[in-house]
């Protein structure tokens, strides 16, 4: 299986941007649980300032989402023709083109951080760099909510490559999507592990981690 590099998932998602955004627009609705988390998230964001950047936010359906919610979300993604259909999407909202892996944001300038499904292509080893990103960014007391396909308790792999229809992403364990969130400074909050639904392959992971107001 081949590595994406940043080139190739750019690349991979212009070219299903129009179908992407068709397919996945309202597929939240049927997602009690997503929502859930995502809901408490834009509460305690909110409750913190509002500030929230979706990193990799594709058409931009959970910026709106959060947008709903009360939250000042802004979009950011590697993706130019995603930016555009989010641009055309939700005119009121501001979307930038950007990779997580070297944000134009200033250290501490967001109460929340969302990278719903959008670490899932990164190479495994790519993934210190942008936890130290997510952490940078956020101001102290700000929080980052993951969302990720996940794996078993039992699997013996941290990062497991598949065959994802866009190009190769990875499963990841929670525990070590909360190992990386933990090296880069930040504190578990929450986590859920929910069964696939019917039109998905895998088990699905949320993580919900928090900077510390003060540096530990
Ligand atoms: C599976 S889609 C998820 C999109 C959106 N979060 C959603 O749930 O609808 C993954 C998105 O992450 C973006 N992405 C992947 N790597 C990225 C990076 N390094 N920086 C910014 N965006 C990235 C892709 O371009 C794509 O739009």
């Amino acid at each position: 299986m081949i590595e994406p590099s940043l080139d190739t998932t750019r690349t991979a998602y212009d070219s299903v941007a129009v179908l992407y955004a068709d397919t996945f627009r309202n597929v939240l609705d049927d997602s009690p649980l997503d929502r859930a988390m995502i809901g408490a998230f834009a509460e305690l964001v909110r409750a913190g300032g509002g500030q929230v950047a979706d990193l990799g936010c594709g058409p931009g359906r959970l910026t709106a989402h959060l947008h709903s919610l009360g939250a000042s979300a802004f979009g950011i993604d590697l993706s130019p023709t995603m930016i555009e259909l989010a641009r055309r999407d939700h005119p009121g909202l501001r979307f930038e083109e950007g990779s997580m892996t070297a944000l134009d944001l200033a250290d501490g300038s967001v109460d929340g951080v969302l990278a719903w499904y959008s670490v899932i292509h990164m190479r495994p080893e790519e993934l210190p760099t942008v936890f130290a990103e997510f952490g940078r960014v956020l101001a102290p007391g700000g929080h980052l909510l993951l969302g990720f396909f996940t794996t078993d308790d039992d699997s013996p792999d941290p990062a497991v490559p598949f065959d994802h229809k866009v190009t190769t992403a990875y499963r990841l364990s929670i525990d070590h999507v909360a190992a990386l969130a933990r090296e880069a400074g930040l504190v578990e909050l929450a986590r859920m592990r929910r069964e696939p639904r019917d039109n998905e392959r895998f088990l699905q992971g949320h993580l919900l981690v928090r900077k510390p107001a003060q540096p530990a």
